[in-house]
């Protein structure tokens, strides 16, 4: 009984210590190099913004913010805290890199393969450029 009790208590320590011992992943989302390299096809100007911000507010608002800030609505629902799209870190990225992210997406981040064309997809990476100055 006694010998029950402390392999009870070692195996639980060890667990513990397991448990300890794998930091939450702090992985960052980098996207593959033949990606980054991508070049945009689609100008920036005022009609391209228009409509990435339309697609903005409709799909990337809740969880990004107004302006992207990462501070939507639903981000607080998400567990994980949506990127600031605004932030250098982000903006510093190239539009290969952007479009990339918005195409696979990364949970609990959906993907937009299917959601928006690819032509909607290069107007709202136009439209995320306009953050920066947020
Ligand atoms: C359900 C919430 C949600 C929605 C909707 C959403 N995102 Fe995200 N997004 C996230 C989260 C969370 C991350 C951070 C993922 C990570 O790094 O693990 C992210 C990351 C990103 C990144 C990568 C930033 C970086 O750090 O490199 C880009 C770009 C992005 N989102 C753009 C968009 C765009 C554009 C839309 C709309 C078409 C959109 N997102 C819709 C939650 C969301």
């Amino acid at each position: 009984m006694k010998l029950l009790v402390i392999l009870t208590l070692l195996l639980s320590s060890a667990l513990i210590a397991v448990s300890v011992g794998e930091p939450e992943s702090k992985e960052k989302w980098i996207a593959p190099a033949a990606e980054a390299g991508k070049k945009n096809p689609v100008a920036a100007n005022d009609s391209s913004l228009a409509v990435g911000q339309k697609i903005y507010l409709q799909r990337c608002v809740g969880c990004h913010g107004k302006t992207g800030k990462g501070d939507g609505p639903d981000a607080a629902d998400l567990g994980i805290h949506p990127a600031k799209l605004s932030d250098a870190a982000v903006q510093q990225q190239t539009d290969g890199e952007l479009f990339w992210k918005v195409t696979v997406g990364k949970k609990p981040m959906p993907n937009y393969r299917t959601r928006l064309s690819p032509t909607d997809r290069w107007n709202v990476i136009n439209y995320l450029r306009t953050l920066a100055r947020r």
